[in-house]
């Protein structure tokens, strides 16, 4: 058994869900991989905690217990110390990065990514941020065999994972998806008769939007979302260059209610084609036969048409804490796989 040693990047619901799920399955894991998952530090917003020998489990579900920005009160917590100083303290097999994603500095979270990558670890993400602004630099190079990102898109509905090795050498002209699952949650509930505020609460309290909704709303999270997914087939886009032609907003509520009792649907979809160095976002109106038409509540969907064979369709969770962890859990997982250390 190898002992996998991890740092956490981020304490709020999707890093404590991870944290949850990880001491759950830790045993598991090493049955059925062989590696040993430890903890050296955990950062939060205000500082970190941290062990060289790795977090005792028990101090683990003492963190767990803590309130937000609490976990460097805590015996041995360091508060006031930051993801870098705890990455020059504690040496790391993984970092794993559930901060929130910050487009318009991107390089905090970078300088992390590229300290670890550069001496020879890995880095499993669910911060969009580093990758929709950095993809070239991140993904192209012998660092792109160490950074495992499918949580970003599709809350870790394995579309990355069936793009970058499933579809490996195939041709992908055109990626169309329901890539954000608050505005298809919130298009849903207003097409039934709910305001649009109303719905925004809705999932806001339950934990699919962003900490700022806006990022939803205005199309900055499913437009990095296509960004990152034209990197991963070869063509660098940031999310500043993924053309957002509508938002969800008041005036898209009552056309999606409009289209509705007409037997359509209102669905705010990203198209990335790659070849043709297109990315774009937009809402559009879809009929029964569209199998966009179909995609319920937070669900995504991602239909992919190559150049070889019949499009592929892939539908599932496209927010929630429970299905994004998991895929930080399949990640750390392939980390390991890459570091030889399974
Ligand atoms: N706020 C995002 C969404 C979460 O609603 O899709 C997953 O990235």
């Amino acid at each position: 058994t190898r002992v996998l040693r991890i740092g956490l990047a981020g304490f709020g619901n999707v890093g404590r869900t991870f944290v949850k799920m990880l001491m759950e399955r830790r045993s598991r894991l090493q049955k059925l991989y062989g590696f040993e998952p430890t903890f050296v530090f955990i950062a939060d917003s205000r500082g970190v905690l941290g062990s060289s020998e790795g977090l005792n489990w028990g101090l683990v579900e003492k963190a767990l217990a803590a309130p937000r920005g609490g976990i460097s009160g805590l015996e041995g917590g360091e508060p006031g110390l930051g993801v870098a100083e705890a990455l020059e303290k504690y040496s790391v097999d993984v970092l794993v990065d559930v901060t929130p994603s910050r487009y318009d500095s991107p390089g905090e979270a970078l300088s992390w990514y590229e300290r670890v990558l550069g001496s020879g670890g890995a880095v499993v993400a669910a911060d969009k941020a580093p990758l929709a602004t950095n993809c070239q630099k991140l993904l192209w190079g012998s660092w792109g065999k160490r950074i495992f990102y499918k949580a970003t898109v599709m809350a870790g509905t394995p579309l990355i994972d069936v793009l970058r090795w499933g579809l490996a050498g195939r041709v992908v002209a055109r990626v169309q998806g329901i890539l954000n699952g608050t505005t298809n949650y919130v298009l849903g509930l207003v097409e039934r008769g709910m305001s649009f505020e109303e719905a925004v609460r809705d999932a806001q309290s339950r934990g699919y939007a962003e900490p700022d909704p806006s990022a939803d709303l205005e199309g900055f999270d499913i437009a990095a979302k296509a960004a990152i997914i034209s990197c991963t087939l070869g063509v660098p886009k940031t999310v500043f260059e993924v053309e957002r032609l509508d938002r969800v907003d008041e005036d898209a509520a009552r056309r999606a209610a409009e289209a509705a009792s007409r037997g359509r649907r209102l669905k705010y979809v990203a198209l990335v084609e790659p070849e043709a160095g297109r990315a774009v976002v937009r809402l559009v109106e879809a009929t029964p036969d569209n199998p966009l038409y179909r995609v319920e509540g937070i669900n995504n969907a991602a239909l992919i048409e190559t150049v070889e064979a019949e499009p592929i369709t892939i539908v599932g969770p496209g927010a929630g804490l429970s299905a994004t962890a998991s895929a930080l859990l399949s990640d750390l997982v392939a980390a390991a796989y890459s570091l030889g250390v399974v």
